[in-house]
Protein backbone atom coordinates (compact mmCIF):
# COMPACT_ATOMS: atom_id res chain seq x y z
CA UNK A 1 0.00 0.00 0.00
CA UNK A 2 1.09 3.34 -0.79
CA UNK A 3 2.39 5.54 2.02
CA UNK A 4 3.50 9.46 2.56
CA UNK A 5 7.01 8.39 4.06
CA UNK A 6 9.20 11.27 5.23
CA UNK A 7 13.27 11.60 5.32
CA UNK A 8 14.54 14.09 6.86
CA UNK A 9 18.21 14.85 5.24
CA UNK A 10 16.77 12.94 2.33
CA UNK A 11 18.45 14.61 -0.17
CA UNK A 12 21.46 13.33 0.28
CA UNK A 13 24.13 10.28 1.36
CA UNK A 14 22.21 7.70 3.40
CA UNK A 15 19.03 9.86 3.17
CA UNK A 16 18.84 10.06 -0.32
CA UNK A 17 19.27 6.26 -0.74
CA UNK A 18 16.38 5.90 1.72
CA UNK A 19 13.94 8.17 -0.43
CA UNK A 20 14.98 6.33 -3.80
CA UNK A 21 14.46 3.18 -2.07
CA UNK A 22 10.69 4.20 -1.01
CA UNK A 23 10.02 5.59 -3.65
CA UNK A 24 10.69 2.13 -5.51
CA UNK A 25 8.31 0.27 -3.21
CA UNK A 26 5.45 2.92 -4.33
CA UNK A 27 5.25 5.45 -1.34
CA UNK A 28 4.96 9.34 -1.89
CA UNK A 29 8.34 10.44 -0.38
CA UNK A 30 8.97 13.87 1.10
CA UNK A 31 12.70 15.24 1.80
CA UNK A 32 13.42 17.17 4.07
CA UNK A 33 17.15 19.15 4.07
CA UNK A 34 18.73 21.91 5.90
CA UNK A 35 20.55 24.22 3.69
CA UNK A 36 22.36 23.08 0.45
CA UNK A 37 19.46 23.93 -2.22
CA UNK A 38 21.42 23.31 -4.95
CA UNK A 39 22.13 19.77 -4.12
CA UNK A 40 17.69 19.78 -3.18
CA UNK A 41 16.93 20.82 -6.48
CA UNK A 42 18.82 18.82 -8.25
CA UNK A 43 17.61 15.87 -6.46
CA UNK A 44 14.24 16.77 -7.04
CA UNK A 45 14.74 17.21 -10.66
CA UNK A 46 16.45 13.63 -11.27
CA UNK A 47 13.89 11.71 -8.89
CA UNK A 48 10.52 13.77 -8.89
CA UNK A 49 10.90 13.63 -4.83
CA UNK A 50 10.00 16.89 -3.30
CA UNK A 51 12.42 18.37 -0.37
CA UNK A 52 11.13 20.96 1.81
CA UNK A 53 13.78 22.87 3.80
CA UNK A 54 13.65 23.12 7.41
CA UNK A 55 16.31 22.55 10.71
CA UNK A 56 14.86 19.19 12.25
CA UNK A 57 16.13 20.37 15.22
CA UNK A 58 13.87 23.37 15.62
CA UNK A 59 10.37 21.92 17.19
CA UNK A 60 7.99 24.47 16.08
CA UNK A 61 9.50 23.99 12.21
CA UNK A 62 8.66 20.43 12.96
CA UNK A 63 5.33 20.80 13.65
CA UNK A 64 4.70 23.36 11.00
CA UNK A 65 6.29 21.72 8.22
CA UNK A 66 4.60 17.97 8.93
CA UNK A 67 1.30 19.40 9.44
CA UNK A 68 1.85 21.45 5.48
CA UNK A 69 2.92 18.25 4.35
CA UNK A 70 0.10 16.14 5.57
CA UNK A 71 -2.52 19.04 4.37
CA UNK A 72 -1.02 18.87 1.03
CA UNK A 73 0.37 15.20 0.80
CA UNK A 74 -2.18 13.15 3.24
CA UNK A 75 -1.49 11.74 6.60
CA UNK A 76 2.22 10.86 6.97
CA UNK A 77 2.49 6.95 7.81
CA UNK A 78 6.31 6.51 8.00
CA UNK A 79 9.41 8.57 9.25
CA UNK A 80 13.22 8.21 8.42
CA UNK A 81 14.81 10.03 11.34
CA UNK A 82 18.48 10.64 9.49
CA UNK A 83 19.22 13.98 9.41
CA UNK A 84 22.77 14.47 11.75
CA UNK A 85 25.87 16.05 11.56
CA UNK A 86 29.08 16.23 12.99
CA UNK A 87 31.34 18.14 14.87
CA UNK A 88 34.18 15.55 15.62
CA UNK A 89 36.82 16.53 18.28
CA UNK A 90 38.35 15.35 21.72
CA UNK A 91 36.40 16.86 24.62
CA UNK A 92 39.57 19.14 25.75
CA UNK A 93 38.42 21.03 22.25
CA UNK A 94 35.08 20.86 21.98
CA UNK A 95 33.20 23.98 22.54
CA UNK A 96 29.58 23.77 24.11
CA UNK A 97 28.56 24.75 20.49
CA UNK A 98 30.04 21.78 19.05
CA UNK A 99 28.58 19.33 21.70
CA UNK A 100 25.03 21.66 21.71
CA UNK A 101 24.33 21.34 18.04
CA UNK A 102 25.01 17.91 17.65
CA UNK A 103 22.72 17.26 20.33
CA UNK A 104 20.05 19.50 19.37
CA UNK A 105 19.95 18.19 15.64
CA UNK A 106 20.77 14.59 16.05
CA UNK A 107 18.61 13.37 18.81
CA UNK A 108 16.35 16.80 19.51
CA UNK A 109 15.22 16.37 15.16
CA UNK A 110 13.93 12.62 16.24
CA UNK A 111 11.94 13.98 19.40
CA UNK A 112 10.64 16.65 17.25
CA UNK A 113 9.40 14.86 14.64
CA UNK A 114 7.94 11.98 16.39
CA UNK A 115 5.88 14.68 18.25
CA UNK A 116 4.91 16.23 14.80
CA UNK A 117 3.73 12.82 13.49
CA UNK A 118 3.70 10.16 16.40
CA UNK A 119 0.47 11.05 18.03
CA UNK A 120 -1.03 11.03 14.24
CA UNK A 121 0.32 7.43 13.58
CA UNK A 122 -1.05 6.20 16.92
CA UNK A 123 -4.90 7.47 16.39
CA UNK A 124 -4.29 5.71 12.50
CA UNK A 125 -3.61 2.69 14.44
CA UNK A 126 -0.26 2.43 11.90
CA UNK A 127 2.94 3.44 11.47
CA UNK A 128 6.69 3.16 11.04
CA UNK A 129 9.41 5.47 12.22
CA UNK A 130 13.18 4.40 11.76
CA UNK A 131 15.92 6.38 13.47
CA UNK A 132 19.35 6.17 12.57
CA UNK A 133 21.63 5.73 15.22
CA UNK A 134 25.48 4.51 14.95
CA UNK A 135 28.20 2.34 15.23
CA UNK A 136 29.62 4.81 17.16
CA UNK A 137 26.27 5.21 19.33
CA UNK A 138 27.07 1.58 20.31
CA UNK A 139 30.50 0.83 21.15
CA UNK A 140 31.84 5.29 21.35
CA UNK A 141 34.50 6.34 18.91
CA UNK A 142 37.71 8.73 19.74
CA UNK A 143 36.80 12.67 19.40
CA UNK A 144 33.03 12.17 19.26
CA UNK A 145 31.49 12.53 22.52
CA UNK A 146 28.69 14.31 21.26
CA UNK A 147 27.99 12.23 18.25
CA UNK A 148 28.55 9.37 20.24
CA UNK A 149 25.68 10.34 23.30
CA UNK A 150 23.28 11.63 20.72
CA UNK A 151 23.31 8.32 18.83
CA UNK A 152 23.43 6.24 22.35
CA UNK A 153 20.54 8.91 22.48
CA UNK A 154 18.78 7.30 19.92
CA UNK A 155 18.80 3.97 20.73
CA UNK A 156 17.40 4.87 24.17
CA UNK A 157 14.75 6.98 22.43
CA UNK A 158 14.12 4.20 20.35
CA UNK A 159 13.25 1.67 22.62
CA UNK A 160 11.52 3.74 24.95
CA UNK A 161 8.78 4.99 22.18
CA UNK A 162 8.91 1.29 20.60
CA UNK A 163 6.78 0.58 23.69
CA UNK A 164 4.21 3.72 23.46
CA UNK A 165 3.09 2.80 19.41
CA UNK A 166 3.55 -1.46 20.39
CA UNK A 167 -0.28 -1.43 20.84
CA UNK A 168 -0.88 0.89 17.87
CA UNK A 169 0.61 -0.25 15.45
CA UNK A 170 3.04 1.86 15.11
CA UNK A 171 6.74 0.62 14.92
CA UNK A 172 9.99 2.35 15.83
CA UNK A 173 13.24 0.45 15.68
CA UNK A 174 16.60 2.09 14.88
CA UNK A 175 19.69 1.28 12.26
CA UNK A 176 23.13 1.82 13.64
CA UNK A 177 25.12 2.43 10.37
CA UNK A 178 29.11 1.47 10.28
CA UNK A 179 31.05 3.34 8.31
CA UNK A 180 29.43 4.04 4.93
CA UNK A 181 30.59 5.91 1.77
CA UNK A 182 28.96 9.42 2.56
CA UNK A 183 30.39 12.71 2.31
CA UNK A 184 29.76 12.49 6.18
CA UNK A 185 33.04 9.79 6.30
CA UNK A 186 34.68 11.33 3.11
CA UNK A 187 35.44 14.19 5.89
CA UNK A 188 37.21 12.11 8.26
CA UNK A 189 40.83 12.67 8.00
CA UNK A 190 42.29 9.84 5.64
CA UNK A 191 44.79 8.90 7.20
CA UNK A 192 41.95 8.25 10.23
CA UNK A 193 40.24 6.69 8.07
CA UNK A 194 42.26 3.80 6.40
CA UNK A 195 43.16 2.96 10.29
CA UNK A 196 39.31 2.53 11.00
CA UNK A 197 38.60 0.65 7.00
CA UNK A 198 41.54 -1.59 8.47
CA UNK A 199 39.65 -3.03 11.47
CA UNK A 200 36.42 -3.72 9.17
CA UNK A 201 36.45 -7.46 8.70
CA UNK A 202 34.35 -7.04 5.76
CA UNK A 203 37.09 -4.89 4.32
CA UNK A 204 35.32 -1.93 2.88
CA UNK A 205 33.00 0.87 3.78
CA UNK A 206 29.17 -0.10 3.35
CA UNK A 207 26.95 1.71 1.06
CA UNK A 208 23.93 3.50 1.35
CA UNK A 209 22.19 1.83 -0.64
CA UNK A 210 22.76 -1.43 1.85
CA UNK A 211 21.04 0.90 4.64
CA UNK A 212 18.05 1.90 2.70
CA UNK A 213 17.21 -2.27 1.72
CA UNK A 214 16.96 -2.29 5.50
CA UNK A 215 14.83 0.63 5.88
CA UNK A 216 12.55 -0.72 3.49
CA UNK A 217 12.34 -3.95 5.50
CA UNK A 218 11.27 -2.29 8.32
CA UNK A 219 8.61 0.20 7.23
CA UNK A 220 7.10 -2.74 5.31
CA UNK A 221 3.86 -4.33 6.40
CA UNK A 222 6.11 -7.32 6.75
CA UNK A 223 7.53 -5.49 9.46
CA UNK A 224 4.70 -5.66 12.25
CA UNK A 225 6.18 -7.97 14.29
CA UNK A 226 9.74 -6.10 14.69
CA UNK A 227 9.64 -3.16 17.16
CA UNK A 228 12.27 -1.64 19.39
CA UNK A 229 15.10 -3.26 17.65
CA UNK A 230 18.80 -1.90 16.64
CA UNK A 231 19.73 -3.40 13.20
CA UNK A 232 23.67 -3.52 13.24
CA UNK A 233 24.96 -3.13 9.80
CA UNK A 234 28.42 -1.95 9.88
CA UNK A 235 30.34 -5.32 7.98
CA UNK A 236 31.40 -6.65 10.97
CA UNK A 237 32.94 -3.79 12.91
CA UNK A 238 30.75 -4.19 16.05
CA UNK A 239 29.29 -6.98 16.67
CA UNK A 240 26.56 -6.43 19.18
N1 LIG B 1 42.24 5.91 19.87
C1 LIG B 1 43.31 6.34 20.57
N2 LIG B 1 44.04 7.40 20.19
C2 LIG B 1 43.69 8.03 19.08
C3 LIG B 1 42.58 7.64 18.30
C4 LIG B 1 41.86 6.52 18.74
N3 LIG B 1 40.79 6.05 18.06
N4 LIG B 1 42.46 8.47 17.25
C5 LIG B 1 43.47 9.35 17.36
N5 LIG B 1 44.20 9.09 18.45
C6 LIG B 1 45.40 9.79 18.92
C7 LIG B 1 46.33 10.10 17.74
O1 LIG B 1 47.13 8.97 17.45
C8 LIG B 1 47.12 11.27 18.26
O2 LIG B 1 48.10 10.83 19.15
P1 LIG B 1 49.57 11.44 19.09
O3 LIG B 1 49.38 12.92 19.32
O4 LIG B 1 50.28 10.73 20.18
O5 LIG B 1 50.06 11.13 17.71
C9 LIG B 1 46.09 12.03 19.09
O6 LIG B 1 45.07 11.07 19.41
C10 LIG B 1 45.50 13.19 18.36
O7 LIG B 1 44.89 12.69 17.16
P2 LIG B 1 44.61 13.65 15.93
O8 LIG B 1 45.92 14.17 15.39
O9 LIG B 1 43.73 12.95 14.95
O10 LIG B 1 43.87 14.85 16.71
P3 LIG B 1 43.04 16.01 16.11
O11 LIG B 1 42.69 16.89 17.25
O12 LIG B 1 43.68 16.57 14.91
O13 LIG B 1 41.72 15.26 15.56
C11 LIG B 1 39.75 14.00 15.67
C12 LIG B 1 40.95 14.54 16.44
C13 LIG B 1 38.95 15.18 15.09
C14 LIG B 1 38.89 13.23 16.62
C15 LIG B 1 40.25 13.10 14.52
O14 LIG B 1 41.08 12.09 15.06
C16 LIG B 1 39.12 12.45 13.80
O15 LIG B 1 38.48 13.06 12.95
N6 LIG B 1 38.81 11.18 14.09
C17 LIG B 1 37.75 10.44 13.45
C18 LIG B 1 36.50 10.53 14.24
C19 LIG B 1 35.45 9.71 13.57
O16 LIG B 1 35.57 8.51 13.40
N7 LIG B 1 34.35 10.33 13.15
C20 LIG B 1 33.35 9.64 12.46
C21 LIG B 1 32.70 10.56 11.51
S1 LIG B 1 31.58 9.70 10.40
C22 LIG B 1 30.32 9.26 11.38
O17 LIG B 1 30.22 9.63 12.52
C23 LIG B 1 29.26 8.40 10.75
C24 LIG B 1 28.96 7.25 11.59
O18 LIG B 1 27.91 7.19 12.21
C25 LIG B 1 29.92 6.12 11.63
Amino acid sequence: MARVAIVTGGTRGIGQAICLRLQKQGHLVIASYAGNDEKAKAFTAATGISAYRWDVGDHEACIHNCNDIAATHGPIDIVINNAGVTRDGVLHKMTFDDWNEVMRINLGGCFNMAKATFPGMRERGWGRIVNIGSINGQAGQYGQVNYAAAKSGIHGFTKALAQEGARYGVTVNAIAPGYIDTDMVAAVPQPVLEKIVAKIPVGRLGQAEEIARAVAFLTSENGGFVTGSTMSINGGQHMY
